[in-house]
Formats: structure tokens, sequence, C-alpha cells
């Protein structure tokens, strides 16, 4: 039943109103700051510029610890130059910048997607100035207005995809929706495969934990994470990027010092343990497991195995299944060299072949959206 007005203020005359102030207040403590998520919105309705609409729409790409490493240059008509912004990589953990050009081929997934869905056909060229380094460009995206273009159905899932970072709910995969996440990525050439039995979903979980560990216990690896945490409503405002601490119980672990990024650093920490057993969390709750291979390790596979990736989450998104990467142990730096061997026999990858994408599938609640960067920020006119 509705409450009228009059009943409404009588409530609050009765005492309850400092309660519910409380109960607001509460959750607001170090929430994500509107004005990170405002990305979330698509295109505000000042972009007229179909680049710059479909871009908007193309920074909400999944992306290496949200480092957003775009930087896009609009200065040639109908034309969008993408770059790799050299001042965010990872070069501990990705050394050959492999993850970070499978961010960039989601970013392009979404940006052609948006194209079609605003009548222009985005025609894509990867590495017009040949192979890549951080100084030439990753792709020229030529828009061509076509009306009538079909609308991708995945399209409509970009703003409400998240990567679920926490735990799953315990009930198994729906048979139902392996078969449909298989088959949709049964258009792309690259192999998808999702493993739900228990004795494997085991032995992979237990790669995965063991490869997170090793991150967080070489401190070199682990500290690429830790400068790019976010710690609080302010410092997440203030970036727009990397990984948000937020919520009341970070705020509580600041008011008492126990939340620095050098506490962050340091085993035995509570906020050391906070991380590690959140990540472990999330690993314990995983029910499948699934993982994109490539025969070769070309720039341009890179790329492809971000647009099949990105599609895979959308598909996931519609279906209401919560997929979270875990990169760790396929990582490419030699304190990881066995576990990642291992993770290449337990997913038997060929030998040659690479292990682009693994990730835990399961069932959550919406976590919310990750911050953005504002377009304004990487792009160059
Ligand atoms: C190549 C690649 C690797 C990723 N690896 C991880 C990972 O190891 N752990 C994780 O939690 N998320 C991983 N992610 C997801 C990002 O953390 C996530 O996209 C980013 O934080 C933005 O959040 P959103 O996807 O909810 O927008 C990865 C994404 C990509 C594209």
């Amino acid at each position: 039943m509705a409450l009228s007005r009059k009943t409404f203020l009588r409530v609050l005359g009765g005492g309850i109103v400092l309660a519910a102030g409380a109960a607001v207040a509460v959750p607001r403590l170090d929430a994500m700051p509107a004005a990170a998520v405002e990305g979330w919105r698509g295109p505000g309705a000042e972009e007229t510029d179909p680049r710059r609409r479909a871009l908007a729409w193309a920074l909400l790409a999944p992306n290496p610890h949200n480092l957003q490493s775009w930087a896009v240059d609009l200065s040639r008509p109908d034309t969008i130059l993408l770059h790799v912004d050299a001042g965010r990589l990872l070069p501990q953990t990705d050394p050959f910048s492999r993850q970070i050009l499978i961010g960039h081929g989601c970013f392009l997934e979404i940006l052609a997607m948006a194209a079609a869905a605003d009548g222009y056909r985005a025609e894509v060229t990867l590495f017009p100035d040949g192979t890549w380094t951080p100084d030439k460009p990753v792709a020229r995206v030529a828009f061509t207005k076509q009306p009538g273009l079909a609308v991708d159905p995945l399209f409509a899932q970009v703003p409400r995809r998240r990567t679920e970072k926490g735990r799953f709910e315990a009930r198994a995969l729906d048979p139902a929706h392996k078969a449909a996440l298989l088959a949709g990525h049964a258009t792309s050439m690259l192999p998808l495969v999702i493993i739900d039995e228990a004795a494997a979903v085991e032995r992979l979980r237990r790669l995965a934990i063991a490869g997170s560990e090793v991150e967080m216990n070489t401190p070199r690896t682990h500290k690429e994470s830790i400068d790019v945490v976010r710690i609080g409503a302010a410092e997440i405002a203030a970036h727009r990027d990397g990984i948000s601490l937020k919520g009341p119980m970070i705020w509580a672990l600041r008011q008492v010092g126990a939340m620095t990024p050098a506490q962050a650093m340091t085993p035995g920490t509570l906020a050391w343990n906070g991380g590690r057993d959140y990540v472990m969390a999330g690993y314990a709750s995983a029910h499948a497991f699934g993982w994109i291979a490539s025969a070769d390790n070309a720039r341009q596979t890179q790329i492809a195995v971000g647009r099949a990736f990105v599609r895979l989450q959308l598909a996931a998104t519609a279906l209401g299944v919560a997929l979270q990467p875990h990169s760790q142990t396929l990582q490419e730096y030699p304190e990881m060299a066995d576990l990642r061997a291992a993770m290449h026999r337990e997913t038997v990858t060929p030998e040659g072949a690479t292990l682009q994408m693994f990730f835990r599938l399961g069932y959550a609640g919406d976590p919310g959206p990750s911050p953005r960067r504002a377009l304004s920020s990487f792009v160059t006119a």
C-alpha cells in the first residue's frame, strides 16, 4: 500500500527520520561517485559527430585493470585513428601488451556495433602503419553513412554488461545457458570451451587460485595492481579508472588508517588479507570456467579474441550469466611460467597455441558499473 503524504509525514514525525537518515547515509559512504559512471548512459544529446557517438559506447568496453588505454585521433574527417595510450600499459603482468590489445579488440567491436546502430558502416583497418608497436596505431576506422544497417541484438546489452568480481551464487551453470553461449560463439574461428564438470572445475579453480597467489606474492606484479587501486569515493572520482575499492567497509577501514596502498602491498595486513580473501572467495564460488584459445598469437588474432570475448560477455549478459576473466595464470612472466604451462595442459591448449582469455561463469546480482573516464580525456580532434 502506498503511503499518503500525510502518513509519511506522521512517520517522520514519529521519530523514524533519524533511523531512515542513517540507513541512507551508511550505504552512501564511499559509494561510487555518479560522475565516474555517467558514461554508462551513452552519448549525450550534445554529441552530434557519429564518431564521437560511437566512441561514447566503445569506452564501455571491458579492458585490463580498467586502465582504458585508448587514445583516439579524430583529426581526419570521417576517420578514427585508434592508438594505445603508452602511459597505460601493464609491463609486469602483460609484458607483450597481449591483454591490452585484447581490450582494444573489445573496444573496436562495440565501436562497430554502435556505429551500425547509428546508421554508419565502420570499416576497420588493423595496424595501418604496420606491425604494432606502442607508437603505431592499432586501427584506422572509416565511417560511411549507410542507412538501414541491421542493429546487432547484442548492442542493447552494452550498458548492462558488468565484470562480476565478487562471489557467485551457489548454483550450477544452466545447461541451456551453456549451450546458448557455445552456439553464439560458433560463428567465430576461435574455439570456445566451457567446463562445468565438478572435478575439472576443481582442478581449474586450484590453478586460478595458485596463479593469483603467485601474482600477489611477487611484489613487482602485485604492485602493478596496487598502483591502480582507487581507495574510496574521492580517489575514484579523481581517476575514473583502475580497480575501485568502495563502500562502507572501505570507508570504515580508511578512517582507522587500515586501507592504504602500502598496507595492501604488505602480506599479513588487513588490507592484503582482505584483498586475497575477496579474490579467493570469487574462485571458491565458481561452478564453471571457460576459455578462448588461439592457434597463433598474432596482433590481429589478439584483436579478434577481444572482439569474440566481448560478444560472449554481452551474450552472457543477455542470458543473465555473470562472467569474470582470470588473467593471472595466463600471464607471461618468469614466476608464472610453471603454472601457465600447467594451465595450458589442463585446458588441453595445443603446443604453440595461446590461451588468450580464461574466465569463470555463474550467477550474481548486479555489482553496478565500473568507472569510465570522460570521452574528452582520450580524444584529440
Ligand atoms: C584482456 C582482459 C583481461 C582481464 N583480466 C581480468 C582479470 O584477471 N580479473 C578481473 O577481475 N577482470 C579482468 N578483466 C576485466 C576487467 O577488470 C574489467 O573489464 C574492468 O575492470 C572494467 O570493468 P567492467 O568490465 O565491469 O566494465 C579483464 C578484461 C580484459 C579485456
